[in-house]
């Protein structure tokens, strides 16, 4: 895939959108050092420092909006498989609903994933952050670095070369939608707190309380709550151990 690099950008996500928007349909990989205002799910801002992993891919097919946040799940198991064999068998990773990659529980990284309409129709923009020198700290949740595995701990460089070669693969597996039971049986085996009682935050400060039973043929999250099964799309999971809010803090609890 095609590559451009800058040492700042506003974020990657947005740059993407201006070149699609001037007739860029990928596949393209825009990375940046740093960003000066990343962006995460839900309007949030993205805080990550330099060294970190900045990258947005532009993407275009036969593919339409409703297909589009398949690529969540693509672009979280191509992640995973690259940081295994760019760092040999890393242990202790995870992909939590819908969006996010932890590293022992603690968050890792985390897609954003857009859709625009250029001027040769609708293309996706897979944002991908990665903590690979420092976590930001102060969050409502624990975050952790690559960084903090080891001395040898891989660099933003070291894992765009593999993440976009397992992208290839999977995006071939995942077919426009064709294969995505396939995409989502990867995902799963990967799921955080699959089986066990979660905490969904929903919008307007909603909470649900269930077990997380699995994912249904879109991708939408199905918890098992007192009051019978929901399938949601949206939301913020929290798992029971882990990744906790502490009185407003961030903390783990084993
Ligand atoms: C999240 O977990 O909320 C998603 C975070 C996504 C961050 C990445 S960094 C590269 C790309 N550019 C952005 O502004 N955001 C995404």
């Amino acid at each position: 895939m095609r590559l451009v690099a800058f040492e700042e950008l506003q974020s990657t996500n947005d740059e993407a959108k201006r070149l699609i928007e001037s007739g860029e349909r990928g596949p393209l990989w825009i990375v940046a050092d740093r960003q000066t205002a990343g962006r995460g799910r839900l309007g949030r801002p993205w805080i990550s420092g330099e060294g970190n992993l900045h990258a947005s891919l532009i993407l275009s097919g036969e593919f339409g909006p409703s297909l589009a946040p398949q690529l969540g799940f693509v672009a979280g198991v191509a992640t995973l498989a690259a940081l295994r064999v760019a760092a040999g068998n890393l242990g202790g990773l995870a992909l939590k609903w819908p969006n996010d990659l932890l590293l022992e529980r603690a968050k890792l990284g985390g897609i954003l994933l857009e859709g625009v309409s250029g001027p040769s129709g609708f293309s996706a923009v897979v944002g991908i952050g990665l903590n690979c020198v420092s976590a930001p700290s102060g969050l409502p949740y624990p975050a952790r670095a690559l960084s903090e595995i080891g001395p040898a701990a891989l660099t933003a460089e070291k894992i765009l070369t593999p993440l976009s070669d397992v992208f290839v693969v999977s995006l071939d597996e995942w077919a426009e939608g064709a294969g995505f039971a396939n995409i989502r049986a990867r995902w799963l085996e990967d799921a955080a707190g699959l089986g066990e009682t979660i905490r969904l935050g929903l919008a307007q400060g909603e909470e649900l309380l269930g077990r997380f039973e699995g994912l249904d043929a879109g991708g939408r999250l199905i918890l098992g709550t007192e009051a019978g099964e929901r399938v949601l799309d949206a939301g913020d999971v929290f798992l029971a151990h882990g990744e906790v809010e502490v009185l407003g803090q961030s903390g783990r609890v084993s």
